[in-house]
């Protein structure tokens, strides 16, 4: 009979030290809980993989600079295509985009956006050799133009050939840098993208920029609708960081020259 209250006694005192040390390994974990950042680093100089093949940019470095403004100090960087940022924030696999996103009322509807920190306009590229020169969207008839999928460019081209009745056609794929080799091989004959980073691969690849198209697009980061702590925390940083010389570093390391 003692011997049974005895187990007894032993099962509850292990049961309650096994309870105590679940309780703080969770909140212990909460509070050390990594951000994820998703981005698709195919777009300099925003975010891109370096010679090491660690993915680096101006976004990388403003999103990280935020954060542990913001008080965050486990920052981890997820890379997948541009198309499933969204899906994959929604689905909680990534806690922020920082992928030179363009803010628009569609993914309003869906993700919270952060006050903007860049501004930009669509540029159409061609390739250096050819000597196609498209001076507006309208010379682009009959042409094959290349875009990545998911992207205000491909938008913009479907809703212009649309509304335009042109016969532009658009081939999407899954990489802006897919996309720029496969107009430096001339299998296509443009690519529409944002303005800084068509004079990125201008520098890189033998393309020019044809001419540009004004969209005065505003980049933010984006998080969880039901993620306002994040979000406001975010926007603090960013508009510290935006009046402060770090700014100014920041533009000068990745435009500068
Ligand atoms: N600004 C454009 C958009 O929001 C293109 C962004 C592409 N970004 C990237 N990291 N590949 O649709």
């Amino acid at each position: 009979m003692a011997k049974t209250a005895l187990i007894a006694a032993v099962v509850v005192i292990v049961v309650i030290i096994a309870g105590v040390a679940a309780y703080y390994a969770v909140h212990k974990s909460k509070g050390e809980k990594c951000i994820r950042v998703g981005t698709s680093p195919d777009f300099p100089p925003f975010e891109y993989v370096a010679k090491n093949g660690s993915i680096v940019g101006f976004d990388m470095d403003l999103i990280k600079l935020a954060l542990h403004k913001a008080g965050y100090k486990c920052v981890k960087i997820v890379s997948m295509d541009f198309d499933s940022l969204i899906p994959a924030l929604q689905q909680g696999k990534i806690d922020v985009i920082a992928a030179g996103m363009t803010i628009t009322p569609e993914r309003e509807k869906v993700v919270a956006f952060t006050i903007p920190y860049w501004e930009v306009d669509q540029a159409v590229i061609v390739s250096k050799t050819s000597n196609f020169r498209p001076a507006k969207l309208e010379d682009l008839a009959g042409k094959t133009v290349g875009v990545e999928t998911g992207t205000t460019a491909s938008d913009y081209l479907k809703k212009y050939v649309k509304e335009h009745k042109v016969d532009i056609k658009i081939k999407e794929y899954s990489s802006y840098v897919l996309a720029v080799q496969d107009l430096v091989n001339g299998r296509i004959d443009a690519v529409m993208l944002d303005v800084p980073v068509a004079k990125m691969f201008t520098k890189k690849y033998p393309v020019i920029i044809a001419f540009v198209v004004k969209t005065g697009e505003k980049y933010g980061f984006a998080v969880r609708k039901n993620d306002t702590e994040l979000l406001n925390k975010l926007n603090t940083a960013l508009k510290e960081i935006m009046n402060s010389p770090e700014w100014n570093k920041l533009v000068e390391k990745y435009f500068g020259s």
